[in-house]
C-alpha cells in the first residue's frame, strides 16, 4: 500500500481544515486530533471507506469503530432508540470523552464500521479542530485511534506519522492531544450502566451523573483482558480478581459477571516491543522491587528502563529513567503514558520496570492501559 500523506498544520488554517473534510467527503481517511488521542477518520456510511481505515491500521475486521459527531442532536439519525438515562449521559458529558454503545438505525452506517453487531458506539469529541473537520465533512466520522494496530495510542502529530505516513490520505497536526487515554465506552443496559472500556470520564463521574437509580458496573471483559498473561492464572480469573478488588478499592463501580462486553478488549493493546512488568503497593517497595528488577534484567545484558512518578525519578540507577508525573496526579501521567511507551521503544529497551499508581479517578484507565501494556505482568513486591 502507498497514499501520499498530506500534512497540514494549524498555520494553514481553514483552508487545511476544509481540505481535510474534503478528503474525507470524498472516501479518504484523514487523522485528526481529539481531545483524548488522534483518531483516524472516514465517512461512517461508506464501507469502502471505512475498510480503508482497517487496512491503513492493519485493525482486526472484527472489532468495531466509534462514530463521532459534531453536533449530540444527529445521534438520532444513527440510534435506533435513545433512553432517558443515555439522553442524560450524553447532556452531561458531550462534548468529551465519553462513547455511548447503542442499538444501531439499521442502513445508518456501513455495517464494516460496526462489525456486523446491532449497536454503533457514537461519540461527540470536545476538540475544537475535531468538531470543525467532522462538521465541514458533513458525514458522520467513523474513527478508531491513529496507531498501526497493536502501537500505543498517538497522543502527537508525530506519533501518527510514525506509524501511518504513506497509508493514510491526510493528517491535520493539532499538537499534544490533552486527556492522552482514549474515551470511556459504556452501555446502558436493564437501567446499568456498564463501563466496557475505562477512560476520560471516570465510574466516580458517571455514577454522579447517572443518580442513585442507576448502578454502574464494571465490564468483566476489560479487566479480564488486561489480567492476561498474569502469572499462573487464567485471563479471566485474573482479571475477576482484578475487578472485585476494583470494586472494593472504589465504591464506586461493582464488577458485572456476565455482563457486556466490548469486542477490541480481546486484543493485544499498546505493548511496548521490550517486555513491561508493573510493582504496585506501598510505594518504597514498589521502588524497591522496581530497583531489583531492573538490576537483574541488567545482569542479563537487557538494555532496561523504568516508568515511575516524578518523586522516585531521581533515585533509579536503569538505562532509562521516565517520570510519568507526581503521583497523586493520575491525570498527568494518563496525558504521559503513550508517548513513554513509544519512548521506550525508541530507547531500544528489552525490560520495563513501572510503578502502579493509584487508582482512583482517571488512575483506573491509567492503570487499565498499562496492564495491557504489561500483558497483565506483575514484579514481585
Ligand atoms: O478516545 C477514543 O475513543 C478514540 C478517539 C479517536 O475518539 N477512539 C478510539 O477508538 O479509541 P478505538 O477504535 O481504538 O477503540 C474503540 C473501542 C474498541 O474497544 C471497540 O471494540 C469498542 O470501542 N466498540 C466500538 N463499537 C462497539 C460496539 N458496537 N459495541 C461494543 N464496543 C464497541
Ligand atoms: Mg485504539
Amino acid at each position: 500500500m502507498h497514499t501520499k500523506t498530506k500534512y497540514w498544520t494549524p498555520a494553514d488554517g481553514d483552508a487545511g481544515l476544509n481540505e481535510a473534510a474534503a478528503a474525507i467527503a470524498a472516501g479518504g481517511v484523514v487523522a485528526f486530533p481529539t481531545e483524548t488521542v488522534y483518531g483516524l477518520g472516514a465517512d461512517a456510511r461508506s464501507e469502502a471507506a471505512a475498510e480503508r481505515i482497517f487496512a491503513a491500521k492493519g485493525r482486526p475486521s472484527d472489532n468495531p469503530l466509534i462514530v463521532h459527531l459534531a453536533d449530540a442532536a444527529d445521534v438520532d439519525a444513527l440510534a435506533a432508540e435513545v433512553s432517558p438515562l443515555e439522553r442524560t449521559l450524553m447532556a452531561v458529558f458531550w462534548p468529551g470523552p465519553l462513547t455511548l454503545v447503542l442499538p444501531v438505525r439499521p442502513g445508518a452506517v456501513a455495517a464494516r464500521v460496526t462489525a456486523g453487531l446491532d449497536t454503533v458506539a457514537v461519540r461527540v469529541p470536545a476538540h475544537e479542530i475535531a468538531r470543525r473537520l467532522i462538521a465541514a465533512a458533513g458525514c458522520p466520522v467513523a474513527a478508531p485511534s491513529a496507531n498501526r494496530s497493536g502501537r500505543p495510542s498517538p497522543t502527537l502529530a508525530s506519533h501518527v506519522r510514525d506509524d501511518l505516513d504513506g497509508r493514510i490520505d491526510g493528517l491535520l497536526d493539532g499538537g499534544p492531544t490533552g486527556v492522552g487515554v482514549e474515551s470511556t465506552v459504556v452501555r446502558v443496559l436493564g437501567g446499568d450502566v456498564h463501563i466496557l472500556r475505562p477512560g476520560g470520564v471516570t465510574a466516580e463521574q458517571l455514577r454522579e451523573a447517572a443518580g442513585a437509580a442507576a448502578r454502574v458496573l464494571v465490564s468483566a471483559g476489560d479487566v479480564a483482558a488486561a489480567g492476561a498473561g498474569s502469572t499462573g492464572i487464567a485471563g479471566d480469573e485474573a482479571g475477576a480478581a482484578r475487578a472485585t478488588d476494583a470494586a472494593v478499592a472504589n465504591p464506586a463501580v461493582a464488577f458485572a459477571a456476565g455482563a457486556p462486553r466490548s469486542p477490541g478488549v480481546k486484543y493485544a493493546h499498546y505493548a511496548p516491543r521490550g517486555v513491561m512488568a508493573i510493582a504496585s503497593g506501598a510505594p518504597e517497595a514498589v521502588r524497591a522491587a522496581v530497583q531489583a528488577a531492573v538490576d537483574e534484567a541488567r545482569r542479563r545484558g537487557e538494555p532496561a528502563g523504568v516508568l515511575c512518578c516524578d518523586e522516585h525519578a531521581g533515585s533509579y540507577r536503569a538505562d532509562a529513567v521516565i517520570a510519568l508525573g507526581p503521583r497523586a496526579e493520575p491525570a498527568v501521567a494518563a496525558q504521559a503514558l503513550y508517548a513513554a511507551l513509544r519512548e521506550c521503544d525508541a530507547r531500544g529497551l528489552r525490560f520495563i520496570a513501572a510503578e502502579a499508581f493509584p487508582e482512583e479517578g482517571i488512575g483506573a484507565a491509567l492503570m487499565n492501559r498499562m496492564r495491557k501494556a504489561a500483558g497483565g505482568r506483575a514484579l514481585p513486591v
